[in-house]
């Protein structure tokens, strides 16, 4: 899907660009995706877990371009990714009004107002296609997100017990919330 890229202000004056990845980003964004699955127990995987090769990466980022029913929006600052959120759309007729979130951010660019810059573009994005409802989950405990959504409208509407069992054997649930455009 076509995204044109933006230049936003980070909350620390540096600036960051916007920008749909490419299959040239393959190997940084695996690096990437492995970084943060390290950094938090609120993603769904393990480092380990990703296990994904340079040629496959990049293959999904390439059809990524030309799809109708998702959209990856990296965001790069310092000359690296570090953050990034994908969009999927339904297709089929009784779906194709709710939209799936999924987004994270490297930790050393957390409270700099990147998940905010990247919520406004996928709510954007939405509404131009149509979409009424977003929908995205968040494990127990991770409060900076809970608090991001809230603050972009969306609201806890069901939870499903023991939905993580972390490698200590907590158990974590997960929370669904909606906003409706
Ligand atoms: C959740 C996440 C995407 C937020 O991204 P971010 O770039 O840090 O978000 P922002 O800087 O736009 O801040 C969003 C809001 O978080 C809240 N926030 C900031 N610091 C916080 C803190 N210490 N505790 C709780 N909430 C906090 C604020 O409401 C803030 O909005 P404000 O700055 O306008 O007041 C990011 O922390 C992340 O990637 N975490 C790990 C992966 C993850 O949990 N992904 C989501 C899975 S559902």
């Amino acid at each position: 899907m076509k995204y044109d890229n933006k230049t936003i202000k980070l909350k620390n004056g540096q600036s960051a660009i916007l920008r749909a990845p490419s299959a040239n980003d393959a190997a940084e964004l695996i690096a990437y995706m492995k970084t943060v699955f390290g950094e938090t127990d609120f993603l769904m995987r393990y480092p380990e877990e990703f296990e994904m090769s340079v040629e496959d990466e990049a293959k999904i980022l390439e059809g990524l371009e030309s799809s109708e029913t998702s959209l990856m929006i990296c965001c790069e600052a310092d000359g690296k990714l570090v953050g990034n959120c994908q969009l999927s759309f339904n297709q089929r007729i009784k779906t194709a009004h709710r939209a799936t979130i999924a987004i994270s951010v490297l930790k050393d660019y957390w409270g700099q107002g990147i998940g905010t810059a990247l919520f406004e573009e996928m709510i954007k994005v939405s509404k131009d296609k149509g979409v009424l409802q977003m929908e995205l989950e968040f494990v127990e405990g991770n409060e900076r997100a809970k608090r991001l959504y809230e603050k972009i409208g969306f609201a806890v509407v069901a939870e499903k017990p023991n939905a993580i069992r972390l490698k200590d054997g907590t158990m974590l649930k997960e929370y669904f919330m909606v906003k409706y455009l």
